[in-house]
């Protein structure tokens, strides 16, 4: 059994979002019949160019949002059947990472209050006592150093603010966040698409070396065929909101079958590392 197993699965957007404010241009197909599995301990890579459905594909993985239609089941159970209690659960294994960690976060919040956040709101521990001195307290604080030289960063982090930090550090904080919950699985969607190429290699090679130091699960999401064949096992090219074609990644890069493959792989030749 795949841990995640998703089936035929389809979301219609009633108009597509426009800078023309407004405008209904018709509904949108952005993820289209897709069905895909997901092994465990493997990197599959979600590769196609913007606007082709790849984060609709993740975030409907995760049930962040609602499909039009399809299932998802993750270690075999329906996430769409799931109910409150269920899903609460469900959302401990589960979790993503973005281009911008920070986008959608209180920027009063220090860096220990973003990683511990998830901690408190799945009632790891008490909230009140976070604030206290005692035991509670200090196993929030020792679970954060914990995260935090888990993706290389220094203990001192934990009190300063994220904005304080340059954009390969944010993302460390964001995956420490991801990690707090002892994560199966990981949606990272475009997480060095906004990096340097140096700083992003370094982000690649610590989701590496954390997959296989938490024996993780990726679902690596990235426009750039250089950065996802790097890290994946195997590839999913996914072109107006349907997988084209899915293989081993020497397979898909090697002997793509799909001339739109074949124009990601000459649309950017270089390596990344
Ligand atoms: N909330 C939304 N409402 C309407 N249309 C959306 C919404 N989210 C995404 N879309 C549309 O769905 C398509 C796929 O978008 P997206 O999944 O973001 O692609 P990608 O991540 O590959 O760039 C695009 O046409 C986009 O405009
Ligand atoms: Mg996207």
């Amino acid at each position: 059994m795949a841990l995640v197993e998703i089936r035929n699965l389809t979301k219609v957007f009633p108009h597509s979002e426009s800078a023309f404010g407004g405008k209904s241009r018709g509904e949108v197909r952005a993820v289209d019949d897709v069905s895909l599995d997901i092994q465990a301990g493997e990197t599959l890579g979600l590769v196609g160019e913007s606007g082709s459905g790849k984060s609709t594909l993740g975030r409907l993985i995760l049930r962040l949002i609602e499909p039009t239609s399809g299932s998802v089941r993750f270690e075999g159970r329906d996430l769409l059947a799931a109910g409150r209690g269920e899903m609460r659960g469900l959302r401990r294994d589960m979790q993503i990472i973005f281009q911008d960690p920070f986008a959608s976060l209180d920027p009063r919040f220090r860096v220990e209050d973003v990683i511990a956040e998830p901690l408190i709101i799945h009632g790891r521990v008490i909230r009140g006592d976070a604030g206290r001195s005692g035991p509670a307290k200090l196993d929030v604080r020792a679970r954060v150093t914990e995260l935090l030289r888990a993706v290389g960063l220094d203990e001192s982090a934990r009190t300063r603010y994220p904005h304080e930090f340059s954009g390969g550090q944010r993302q460390r904080i964001g995956i420490a966040r991801a990690l707090a919950l002892r994560t199966k699985f990981i949606v990272c969607d475009e997480p060095v698409s906004a990096l340097d190429v140096s700083v992003g290699a370094q982000i690649v090679n610590l989701l590496a070396q954390l997959q296989r130091d938490f024996g993780l699960t990726y679902l690596f999401i990235s426009h750039s065929m250089p950065v996802v064949r790097y890290l994946s096992t195997r590839i999913a090219v996914m072109y107006r909101g349907k997988i084209v074609e899915v293989g081993d990644t020497s397979q898909i890069t090697e002997r793509p079958a799909h001339a739109y493959t074949r124009s990601l792989l000459e649309a950017t030749p270089e390596l990344l590392v």
